[in-house]
Parts: C-alpha cells; sequence; structure tokens
C-alpha cells in the first residue's frame, strides 16, 4: 500500500465523482428545476456539485440561476479558453459547465476535437463529488448516450398521462437498446404522496410487464406555484422559498438520494465522457 502523500501529483487518487442524469420522456416536465434544486441541495451538504448542461435544444441552467456564461464548451473546442475557464458559478459555488444553445457540440465532435476535451479534463484539477447532467428530453439518441454514459439514472415523470407514456418509451429504447436495467423514478408537479404513487404503479406496471427492468421509486416533488413564480425571479426555488412544499420534498428526496450507496460501476468524470465518446459513431 503507497502512501497517497508520497505519490506525484498527477498520480494522486481522485475522488470518485458520482455521475446523475436526469432526464425525461417529455419536456416540460421540470428537468432543469429539479437539476437546480438537487445542485443545491447537495452543495448546502458540503458537497462540490457541478452541472452539466447537456439540453442542447434549450440550454437553460444559467437562465434558472440568473447566470450568463461568457464561454462555453465550444470556446474549449476552438482552443479559445480552457475547460477551467468556461466553467462558471451558480449559488452555493455549484459549477456550471454551459452548453452552447442549439448546438450539438458532445455528439458531433471530430477525433481532434474529443481527444482535446479528453485532455482538458485530465488538466482540470477540481474534485467534483457529484455531476448532475440535466439531459434533454426524449429518445433522440444525444439524450440516450448522456444517460448511458451515467452512473445513476433518474427519470422525471409527471401525473400526465402523456408524460408516463414517454416515460415508458425511453425506458423502453435505454433498456432494450443500451442494456440499461435500473432506474429511478422521481414523481414531479404531483398533488400529494397519494398522485405520486399513483403515478409511479402506473410505469411501473407496465415497465414490469413488459421490459426487464427494475424502477425504483425515489419520491415526489409536489406541483406548487412557487416554482414557476421562483423561475421568474430567476431563482432556484429552494432559494427562493425555502419554506415551501416543494422545498421541503427536496430536502427529504435530497436526503434519500445522498444515503444511497452508489453503485461501483461506471464511475467518474472522465468514464462518462470516453462513455459519450465511445457511444457516438462519429
Ligand atoms: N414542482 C413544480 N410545481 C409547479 N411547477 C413546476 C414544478 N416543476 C417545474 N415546474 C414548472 O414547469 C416548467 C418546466 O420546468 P423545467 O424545469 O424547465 O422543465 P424541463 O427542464 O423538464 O423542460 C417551468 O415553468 C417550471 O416553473
Ligand atoms: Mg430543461
Amino acid at each position: 500500500m503507497i502512501e497517497e502523500s508520497v505519490l506525484p501529483e498527477k498520480m494522486k487518487i481522485q475522488k470518485a465523482t458520482r455521475v446523475i442524469a436526469v432526464t425525461s420522456g417529455k419536456g416540460g416536465v421540470g428537468k432543469t428545476n429539479i437539476v437546480g434544486a438537487f445542485s443545491l441541495y447537495f452543495a448546502r451538504q458540503g458537497k462540490k456539485v457541478m452541472i452539466l448542461d447537456a439540453d442542447l435544444g434549450l440550454s437553460n441552467i444559467d437562465v434558472l440561476f440568473g447566470i450568463s456564461p461568457k464561454y462555453n464548451i465550444e470556446n474549449v473546442l476552438a482552443g479559445e479558453r480552457r475547460l477551467s475557464e468556461v466553467v462558471v458559478n451558480g449559488p452555493q459555488n455549484v459549477r456550471i459547465l454551459p452548453a452552447s444553445s442549439g448546438s450539438q457540440w458532445l455528439t458531433h465532435l471530430n477525433e481532434e476535437q474529443k481527444i482535446k476535451l479528453l485532455g482538458e479534463l485530465d488538466d482540470f484539477d477540481e474534485d467534483i463529488d457529484i455531476l448532475l447532467v440535466d439531459t434533454g428530453a426524449g429518445i433522440a439518441s444525444n439524450v440516450l448516450f448522456f444517460c448511458e454514459a451515467s452512473q445513476e439514472i433518474i427519470v422525471v415523470v409527471t401525473p400526465e398521462p402523456t408524460s408516463i407514456t414517454d416515460a415508458y418509451a425511453l425506458v423502453k429504447v435505454m433498456s432494450q437498446n443500451y442494456g440499461e436495467r435500473k432506474f429511478r423514478v422521481l414523481v414531479n408537479m404531483a398533488s400529494g404522496s397519494s398522485d405520486a404513487l399513483e403515478t409511479f404503479r402506473r410505469l411501473s406496471l407496465v415497465a414490469d410487464r413488459f421490459l426487464n427492468v427494475s424502477l425504483d421509486y425515489l419520491g415526489y416533488f409536489s406541483n406548487d406555484p412557487l416554482v414557476p413564480k421562483a423561475v421568474r425571479s430567476q431563482n432556484s426555488f429552494l432559494e427562493r422559498y425555502p419554506g415551501a412544499q416543494v422545498s421541503k420534498d427536496v430536502m427529504a428526496v435530497g436526503r434519500a438520494l445522498q444515503n444511497e450507496s452508489v453503485p461501483e460501476v461506471k464511475g467518474g468524470m472522465q468514464f462518462f465522457f470516453r462513455r459519450i465518446f465511445g457511444g457516438i459513431s462519429a
């Protein structure tokens, strides 16, 4: 056993980063707000959190946090900026890696760009405990790649029937095409615990019956008009309205998420990006 302190800087054991993708079948179900809330929850627990805004259509975590990043990952790929210059601070020192709105960056990289980005990640010397990936919605390949590369997948669903059907479609494709077996389900905009459980039951009933997957119920966030109200003031509801029911829900679900044992497979940020590149045919 070698003492870590005698190792050269580069060889020091990197803290394992927990990579969690937050995804959904249907858009507008609350992913970005959920990622924002979880990031603040974990940051308050003393964790170093980074958000990868991978919603290529609308990159909006920055809008939610009321920040306007000057650069994005494209500047790194173009060799104009270092990764450390592109990552910006949100509230509670949450680190944000901004995507470029409307572009398909990570899924359309050539070999040279991939090598460049991996090199930048090697040099990025921040120890990140948790990387939250705000994916887009649906079964487009870029969404699926981000999920596939992550250690953990949280599927967000609302009680709306179309949201449940679309979530089923996502789970189906992820399991059949990518061999993904474990999904956690978070019910958003529920009127209460029974509404949430009924929503989960509907989804898991068809999934259990037709797909060989395990759906775990993570919990629910209440439907709360204070969420859109906070969005309008460019703040996460967790900061703006800490006493709101939905903020209490975040604390409960966050605790559950934090207490879970992290699967040992598919760990780390480097690994995550390598997986994304590996899963993409150029
Ligand atoms: N728990 C909730 N209660 C009420 N409104 C919500 C809740 N979660 C999200 N919303 C609203 O739903 C809309 C979509 O949320 P957003 O996080 O942008 O979804 P997505 O990222 O999945 O597209 C926003 O206007 C937001 O204010
Ligand atoms: Mg979003």
